[in-house]
């Protein structure tokens, strides 16, 4: 079963988003395998974003993501990666398709709401640099014959 790291950046924790993102991904089907509230150091924001560095919004895109709390989670699920972006829509809010997350919440190119592992490789990595081991929890879901 597929694993993917998820981040409600500090915009949509001020914009009271959280229930109402979190809400599209558990009725997809996918299971909460670790959740909790942070304020990101710059640090572990660089980390985050290392695959950025030295590109124009990188400084902004790092004061954004350490200006307020964050929500990072951990989501399980069959096809957990692809399907979690396909749920987010593209960066750019302005041109994110309608019925995505990005596409109904987020008119801005950084203050996007949402961030989502880009390959099983990465969710693996991410997911290791915000949580520890014991913080993931896995359990049988009962209606696993179900969804999938
Ligand atoms: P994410 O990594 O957060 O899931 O977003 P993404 O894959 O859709 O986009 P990516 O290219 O990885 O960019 C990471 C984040 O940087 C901000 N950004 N700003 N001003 C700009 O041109 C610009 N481009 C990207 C966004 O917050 C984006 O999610
Ligand atoms: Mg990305």
């Amino acid at each position: 079963m597929q694993q993917t790291l998820i981040l409600l950046k500090p915009d949509a924790v001020q914009r009271r988003l959280v229930g109402t993102i979190l809400q599209r991904f558990e009725q997809k089907g996918l299971r909460i395998a670790a959740l909790k509230i942070v304020n990101a150091s710059r640090e572990l924001a660089e980390q985050h974003y290392a695959v950025h560095k030295g590109k124009p919004f990188y400084e902004s895109l790092i004061s954004f993501l350490t200006s307020g709390a964050t929500v990072a989670l951990v989501l399980e699920g069959r096809e957990a990666v692809a399907v979690c972006r396909n749920l987010m829509g593209t960066t750019d809010g302005a041109k994110a398709p309608p019925g995505t997350i990005r596409g109904d919440f987020a008119l801005s190119v950084q203050n996007n709401l949402i961030h989502g592992s880009d390959s099983p490789e990465n969710a693996a990595l991410e997911i290791a640099l915000w949580f520890k081991p014991n913080e993931l929890v896995s359990f049988a879901p009962v209606d696993a014959n179900w969804i999938g």
